[in-house]
């Protein structure tokens, strides 16, 4: 008998090791013994706000529903979540969830959890794989939206200026789909008009210290920066550090654009010290529960939920700011 109890816990243990990961909610579903719904969640990492929002609405949003959450940080590495994902797998949970840090590279991993017959569902990011049957719904913001509106505010904001408007971004994650998309769809609509021009564009990985680190190598490198466009807030909270540290003003000398709509974003906005915001909600907990019970259940769901969002100039946020949940 203890011999039993000594093996469980060391499988267990060994389970967690793997995935690093912890749960929240009852055991239970294909992983524990009753009925409630088993749900591995494989998250990027804790590199912003947004993504910290982000953790806390799929915690509370799986304990609301009873879901069980095998809960997994992959510290912005793909291997890791590919280690979460096969471990997942191994204790045959019931549905798979997961924010894929990169676009590229899940075939063979996704391929693992069909063949284990375990539906995914893709959350927050999207991948790149042809094969579209791996996941069975993907539920998220439209990236290249979020660009574009971006680009809009900038075209409108220098309808009349003559001269040159220099550019420099702060992109996200190498690789990902809100580093990929939200270029591209701010490149397309400023793209229309020769005086926007991009004169420096390095990634800051969607973090506070990295934002502030390329910010300053940018203000030493480029001379005569109009406007910065960082792809989150947490990258344009950085940079704004890095402008101030070279004696500028923040919103007036240099013009700032981010996306996410985070308090910090927000209050920095309100603060005039960013020009205008794009909003990507990080509140997905609910819709990817309801999603995942759906699947379960065998209905029928869109093979795209997009996010509904909006956008924040500085007088919007300072009406927004007493009510805003994150
Ligand atoms: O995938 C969403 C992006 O990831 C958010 O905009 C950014 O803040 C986060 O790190």
């Amino acid at each position: 008998m203890m011999k039993r109890i000594t093996a469980l816990v060391i499988a267990g243990l060994t389970a967690a090791a793997l995935t690093g990961c912890g749960s929240s909610g009852s055991e239970g579903g294909g992983g524990g013994g009753d009925d409630a719904i088993v749900m591995g969640f494989s998250q990027v990492g804790a590199e912003s706000g947004w993504r910290t929002a982000n953790t806390k609405s799929v915690q509370s949003a799986a304990e609301k529903s009873k879901i069980t959450l095998r809960f997994s940080d992959a510290q912005q590495k793909q291997e890791n979540q590919i280690k979460a994902i096969r471990s997942f797998v191994q204790q045959k949970v019931d549905i798979i969830a997961f924010s894929p840090v990169v676009e590229s590279g899940w075939d063979t991993v996704l391929k693992e959890a069909q063949n284990a017959k375990i539906p995914v569902i893709l959350t927050d990011r999207a991948v790149d794989s042809k094969d579209t049957t791996l996941y069975k719904t993907f539920l998220g913001s439209d990236f290249v939206e979020e660009g574009k509106k971006a680009g809009q505010w900038l075209v409108e904001e220098y309808k009349d200026a003559k001269d040159t408007v220099n550019i420099v971004e702060l992109q996200g994650t190498t690789g990902s789909a809100p580093a990929n998309d939200r270029k591209a769809g701010f490149a397309e609509v400023i793209g229309a008009d020769p005086k926007f021009k991009i004169v420096a564009s390095q990634t800051g990985d969607f973090t506070r210290a990295k934002g502030k680190e390329v910010m300053e190598a940018f203000l030493k490198s480029t001379p005569d920066i109009d406007v910065l466009y960082a792809h989150n807030d947490d990258m344009g909270l950085g940079a704004i550090e890095a402008i101030e540290g070279a004696g500028k003003v923040p919103g007036k000398d240099i013009k700032i654009i981010t996306v996410d709509a985070v308090k910090d974003g927000m209050q920095a906005l309100a603060d005039g010290k960013i020009n205008f915001i794009v909003e990507c909600s990080p509140l997905l907990g609910p819709q990817l529960m309801d999603l995942a019970q759906k699947v379960l259940k065998g209905e029928n769901i869109p093979a795209r939920v997009v996010t509904e969002e909006t956008t924040f100039d500085q007088e919007q946020a300072k009406a927004a700011l007493p009510t805003r949940e994150y």
